[in-house]
């Protein structure tokens, strides 16, 4: 990112060269195995991308925010004047709910001019939506030396998710952003929040992400559905064992959920929780003693459980993933967040990258008329203030 561009574009929207911005950034994150089990209480293995979104801002007199993106054309001026409600569907949505937290906390903000830019594509299942708001929420902590943990941060940034845009998703997302770490991805319990950071050492493989470029509609909704499926077979397995949530059953208990889940979608989802969590544990086990081979089975598995038994793939996903699976190199790869669309994350031999994308490009493009995007991230830090 040029940050001198950036800054340029600050001046040239709102003026004053003498009161410098400063600067935060935010990562995107990639999720390498346990999908769908965050709001479950599962396990979840994610990492912060070294794409992300930039943040320029400074105090200024009054009590006016302007907010504004050199992504595309959508300048906000908003008085503060209360707490804020839902501006319909736009991006400002992210910040303002962020705000909110702080305001509902009693952080008076005044007056302040905000300038993103995110580099992370949006809508790719790659977090764009909690990389503002973490940008955000790190930016106004240290502005307004509001004094609140990384952790808060990370909740604050959730609950505007949840409740003032109206996506109800787990914590997973916000976490990465937030604790994200340069060449490691989190091991996160999502039920008690502890967490170890594990070295990714991937040696003579690559790890690359391909956006299937498809729109994803529908997410929210199925996403709303899928939760509700879980609370379901939660509710139906109180028959079995007063558990909290899926992921207090292990893999030796699938086989039981015939006997108190009639419904076979039902049981699918608990199915795919429950596998899932006990890939999340393998992985993390292999990739300590340095077996990719295996960790990229597993990333195979849980696609195929997420496209069986979770129901959350589709067609553009799954070409990328079978045809993918055919190519020489490829030891491992998957759909990565909510699904229907966005991204796949793959294991490829370096010697093989350049193939891979290239014919995977190709019979894409054939297959389903769009034209997929690649790319090579690294693991990077969480978010933070970084001039
Ligand atoms: C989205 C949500 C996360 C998580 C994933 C699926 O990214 O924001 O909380 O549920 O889907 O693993």
């Amino acid at each position: 990112m040029d940050i001198t561009y950036l800054t340029e574009k600050f001046y040239e929207k709102y003026g004053n060269r003498n009161n410098k911005p400063v600067l935060f950034f935010s990562p995107g994150r990639v999720n390498l195995i346990g999908e769908h089990t965050d709001y479950n209480g599962g396990f979840v293995f994610p990492c912060a991308l070294n794409y992300g979104t930039y943040l320029l801002i400074r105090k200024i007199n009054g009590n006016i925010l302007k907010l504004s993106t050199a992504n595309f054309n959508e300048d906000v001026e908003t008085e503060i004047n209360g707490l804020f409600s839902n501006s319909g569907q736009k991006w400002i949505n992210y910040p303002l709910g962020v705000i909110n937290e702080f305001l509902k906390r009693g952080i008076k903000t005044g007056g302040l001019e905000f300038l993103y830019y995110g580099d992370v594509p949006n809508g790719a299942g790659l977090s764009s939506s909690a990389s503002i708001e973490m940008v955000t929420a790190v930016a106004l902590n240290d502005f307004f030396n509001a004094g609140f943990s990384a952790l808060e941060l990370v909740k604050m940034s959730q609950k505007a998710e949840n409740e003032f845009v109206g996506m109800n998703c787990g914590i997973m997302d916000q976490f990465a952003v937030g604790f994200g770490k340069k060449d490691h991805a989190i091991f996160l319990n999502c039920d008690t929040l502890s967490f170890e950071h594990v070295p990714i050492i991937l040696k003579d493989y690559y790890l690359i992400i391909t956006n299937t470029n498809k729109r994803r509609g529908l997410t929210d909704s199925k996403y709303n559905e899928r939760r509700g499926e879980c609370d379901k077979a939660v509710e139906l397995l109180q028959a079995y064992k007063p558990i909290r949530n899926l992921s207090e059953l292990y893999t030796g208990e699938i086989s039981l959920l015939e006997k108190y889940i009639k419904d076979p979608v039902v049981r699918k989802r608990a199915t795919h929780v429950i596998s899932e969590n006990g890939r999340v544990v393998e992985a993390v086990k292999v990739l300590k003693n340095n077996d990719i081979i295996r960790f990229g089975e597993l990333m195979n598995l849980s696609h195929d459980s997420l496209k069986n038994d979770y129901e959350v793939t589709g067609f553009e996903l799954d070409t990328l993933v079978y045809e993918g699976r055919k190519l020489p190199g490829v030891i491992g790869t998957r759909m990565t967040g909510a699904g229907f669309g966005g991204c796949t994350v793959s294991i490829v031999r370096k010697t093989d990258s350049a193939k891979f994308m290239s014919d995977l490009s190709a019979i894409y493009q054939k297959t389903t008329n769009l034209v997929p995007d690649f790319y090579q991230p690294e693991i990077g830090e969480g978010a933070r203030r970084i001039g």
